[in-house]
C-alpha cells in the first residue's frame, strides 16, 4: 500500500492484513483487517500517530521511506497491533519522542522495552504544537484498555480515534464507501471488545463530541468523512435501549435439543419476536456477539454431557458473561438421558448478567407434545416480558 492524503497535511499510512482471520486468537475476522497509522506534517514538526502490527512492519517502513524526520510518535493505544513497530520507529528516527497517556507509559515500557528517556507523558487535554497544526490529546479510557486516548487536530477538524469507531475490514478504500458494510464490521468490533465498558464509552462519546470534528480517522478500517452514522450507531449501542429480540445459542447431539429449539424459534416468531439462533457447532461467534448488543433476552439450548452442559455451551456462556451485554431476561432449555446439572452449571457461569430467568426446561429424552406446550408457554412469557417493557409494538 502507499501513503494517501485524508486532509491537507495528513496522510493515512494503512497496512492491510488481507489474510488475517483471527484476532487475539479469539475474534473471527471474516473480512481481514487493516492497521492505520497517520502522518501529520506541521510547519515546525511532524508526528506519526500509531504504527502497525509487527507482521506488517515492512509495509509501514516502506511507506515511510521518504520521510526523513519524525519528531513525535504518538501511541494512542498500547496493544501491539498499533504499538508493535514503535521500537523500530524510535531507532529509525532517533530524534523522535514517544508521546502517550500516563497509564500507557508503563505498558509501553514493559511490553516494548522502550527507554523511559524517549517517553513524554501527556495529560488529558494537553496539546503539542507542530507549527500550523496542533495535536490535542483526549483521554478516552476503556476503548478498550485503560490507557487509550484520542488525538484531535483542530486545524483539520480531524479526530484520530484508534480502536474507537474501528472496523475490521481489509480494504483499499481510504474513506467509507459502503456504510452498511462498515456498520456491521464496527458493530462486531464494538461487541467483541468494547461492550463491557459501554457506561464509560458513553461518557467518552460525550467528551469527544466537544471537538467539532468533520473526520474520524480510526486505526482499523476506512476513515469516516461523514461520521454521523457511526456516531449514531455508537450512541444506540451504548444506550440502555434493548430490542424485541432473543439470542438463542444452542447445540444438539442427537436431535432432541434441536427439535426443542426449532419449536421455540417458531413459537417466539409467532409472538412477534425476532430470534437470532446460532448452532454452536458451526457458528461464527462474532455474529453471536453482534446480536447480544441489542437483544433483551438470551435463551440457551443444550444437551447434557457428563451431567453438565455441552462444552460449547460452557464457552458461550462464559463469553456472554465476559461481554456483559444489556440483556434483561434469560432462559435455559435442553435435554438429558438420565440426569443433568446443566441448569445449575450454566447459571453459575453468568454472574455478570443481571437477568431475570423466565423459564428453564430440561426434558428427558425426545421432546413430547407436553414439552412443546411448555415451550409455547415460555415463548408467551418472553413476549409478555418484552411487551411489558414496551419492546413489542402491537
Ligand atoms: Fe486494535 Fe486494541 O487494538
Amino acid at each position: 500500500m502507499h501513503a494517501r492524503q485524508i486532509s491537507k497535511g495528513i496522510d493515512i499510512i494503512a497496512t492491510v492484513h488481507w489474510e488475517r482471520r483471527l484476532f487475539d486468537s479469539l475474534i473471527p475476522l471474516p473480512d481481514g483487517t487493516s492497521y492505520n497509522a497517520y502522518l501529520v506534517r506541521g510547519t515546525e514538526a511532524t508526528a506519526l500517530v500509531d504504527s502497525t502490527d509487527p507482521v506488517l512492519r515492512d509495509d509501514l517502513m516502506e511507506q515511510l521511506q521518504d520521510v526523513d524526520q519524525i519528531d513525535y510518535i504518538v501511541s494512542q493505544h498500547s496493544e501491539q497491533d498499533h504499538s508493535g513497530c514503535i521500537t523500530e520507529l524510535l531507532e529509525r528516527y532517533p530524534q523522535a519522542t514517544l508521546v502517550c497517556s500516563k497509564k500507557a507509559e508503563d505498558i509501553l515500557i514493559t511490553h516494548l522495552q522502550v527507554s523511559a528517556k524517549r517517553v513524554r507523558v501527556v495529560e488529558d487535554g494537553e496539546s503539542i504544537s507542530l507549527g500550523d497544526k496542533t495535536l490535542q490529546f483526549i483521554y478516552t479510557p476503556w476503548v478498550h484498555w485503560p490507557e487509550t486516548m484520542c488525538t484531535y487536530v483542530p486545524e483539520n477538524k480531524c479526530l484520530f480515534s484508534c480502536d474507537f469507531f474501528g472496523s475490521h475490514l481489509a480494504t483499499t478504500d481510504v474513506f467509507v464507501t459502503d456504510q452498511a458494510k462498515v456498520y456491521e464490521a464496527a458493530k462486531r468490533y464494538y461487541a467483541e471488545i468494547m461492550m463491557p465498558f459501554r457506561q464509560i464509552i458513553r461518557k467518552n462519546l460525550e467528551k469527544i463530541e466537544e471537538c467539532p470534528f468533520d473526520i474520524i480517522a480510526p486505526s482499523h478500517g476506512p476513515v469516516y468523512d461523514d461520521p454521523g452514522f457511526i456516531l449514531d450507531a455508537h450512541r444506540d449501542w451504548v444506550s440502555p435501549n434493548m430490542k424485541n429480540e432473543v439470542v438463542l445459542p444452542y447445540i444438539s447431539m442427537h436431535g432432541s435439543t434441536e427439535r426443542m429449539v426449532k419449536h421455540l424459534i417458531d413459537a417466539l416468531a409467532r409472538e412477534g419476536i425476532t430470534v437470532h439462533a446460532y448452532d454452536l457447532s458451526v457458528t461464527d461467534i462474532g455474529k453471536l456477539a453482534i446480536s447480544l448488543v441489542d437483544a433483551a433476552t438470551l435463551i440457551v439450548g443444550t444437551p447434557t454431557v457428563q451431567v453438565g452442559p455441552h462444552p460449547a455451551v460452557y464457552y458461550t456462556a462464559h463469553l456472554a458473561n465476559m461481554l456483559r451485554p444489556k440483556l434483561k431476561y434469560a432462559a435455559i432449555i435442553g435435554s438429558y438421558g438420565w440426569g443433568s446439572k446443566a441448569i445449575e452449571q450454566i447459571s453459575g457461569l453468568i454472574p455478570n448478567l443481571n437477568v431475570e430467568v423466565l423459564g428453564t426446561l430440561l426434558h428427558k429424552g425426545a421432546p413430547t407434545s407436553e414439552t412443546y406446550a411448555e415451550l409455547d408457554d415460555l415463548a408467551a412469557a418472553v413476549a409478555k416480558a418484552h411487551r411489558d417493557d414496551e419492546l413489542i409494538v402491537t
